[in-house]
């Protein structure tokens, strides 16, 4: 698999054999980590890290990976000139001089297309409101591990499917053949030409993308129970309470779980709202009610959550995606 020089802007751009390809070296990456072998083959590079967003996990996994393969990185966040003061068209430029490769995450995938089309060097989408690409490989990787496959999987998904995580699922279980059930209210469904253009991948996968508004019928049986945050991030505050109206009968609880395969999984890509811990968790919990919102304490503390192993998984993902698109030399 030669990936060297490819940006990393969605899946769409990535066949099934060269995903799973960058899935088998995660699982190699990350063995050789818990061995202790070094794997700084790209020492002496730079790269460099744009958050316009906040990030925990995918600031952490791309500093650990870069650094683990002998790669300096520098993060930008408030206090550079990008958009402000500089567009990125000339950010991009400025950029592309001195580093080999650039990590972003903002707003409009239309930004990180423009940062690779004017810096000339391998840019990685870090999470745009469109696509979530980077998430989706921790995923499938979380999930091969578990169940020892991905083809014919029923993965459901609870909550606004009309967003990054949402869109990127229906992009990658297509592509791998696994059974995708989008379940929320009509308007949270992700929109028809995403769902058309997915259709060809399923055709060859043997997967599917199901568009379901009933929980009973969308958690039956399914090997996968995924939720994400009702509101992301950019999204303005008044948004909430028609949210927590539209999605509160789309929590995933012990009642949801108890439809799902006895063997089911939960999921989430993280961070989360499972209890009042937390500033926003707090207000928004007390102002309407909640104890928690898109998923129970109970399932996110359960043993059929694996939040924690999809979380330790960024690293390895990302550290395949870094390694591959600047040159594997294994
Ligand atoms: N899941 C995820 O992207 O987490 P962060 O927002 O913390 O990076
Ligand atoms: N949909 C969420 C994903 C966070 C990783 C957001 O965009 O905030």
């Amino acid at each position: 698999m030669d990936l060297k020089g490819r940006n990393f802007l969605t899946l769409k751009d990535f066949s099934p054999a060269e995903i799973i390809g960058l899935l088998d070296l995660a699982a190699d990456l990350k063995e050789k980590k818990k061995k202790g072998i070094p794997v700084d083959i790209h020492r002496g590079k730079n790269i460099a890290l744009i958050f316009e967003k906040t990030s925990t996990r995918t600031r952490c996994a791309f500093e650990v990976a870069a650094h683990d393969l002998g790669i300096c990185t520098t993060y930008l966040a408030e206090g550079s000139q990008i958009g402000k003061k500089e567009s990125i068209a000339d950010t991009a430029r400025v950029l592309g001089r001195m580093f080999d490769g650039i990590e972003y995450r903002g707003f409009e995938q239309t930004l990180v297309e423009d940062l690779a089309k004017y810096s000339g060097v391998v840019v990685w989408n870090g999470l745009t409101n469109e696509y979530h690409p980077t998430q989706m490989l921790a995923d499938m990787l979380t999930i091969r591990e578990h169940f020892g496959k991905l083809k014919g999987l029923k993965l459901v998904y609870f909550g606004d499917a009309r967003y990054n995580i949402g869109n990127s699922l229906c992009i990658v279980c297509s592509k791998l053949g696994l059974n995708l059930t989008l379940c929320a209210p009509e308007k949270y469904f992700p929109n028809k030409a995403l769902v058309d253009e997915c259709e060809k991948w399923n055709q060859e996968s043997g997967g599917s993308i199901t568009l379901e508004s009933d929980v009973d019928k969308a958690a039956k049986d399914a090997d996968i129970i995924y939720t994400d945050v009702w509101v992301s991030m950019g999204e303005p505050d008044e948004i909430w309470a028609e949210r927590i109206n539209d999605l509160k009968p789309y929590q995933v609880n012990a009642e949801v779980m108890k439809k799902a395969k006895p063997t089911a999984i939960f999921m989430h890509d993280l961070p989360s709202f499972h209890d009042l811990n937390t500033k926003i968790g707090k207000e928004i919990g007390e102002k309407f009610g909640l104890t928690a919102m898109e998923v129970t304490d109970e399932v996110f503390e359960s043993k059929q959550s694996v939040v924690f192993d999809e979380a330790e998984n960024r690293m390895h993902t990302i550290k395949a995606v870094i390694a591959a698109t600047l040159g594997n030399n294994f």
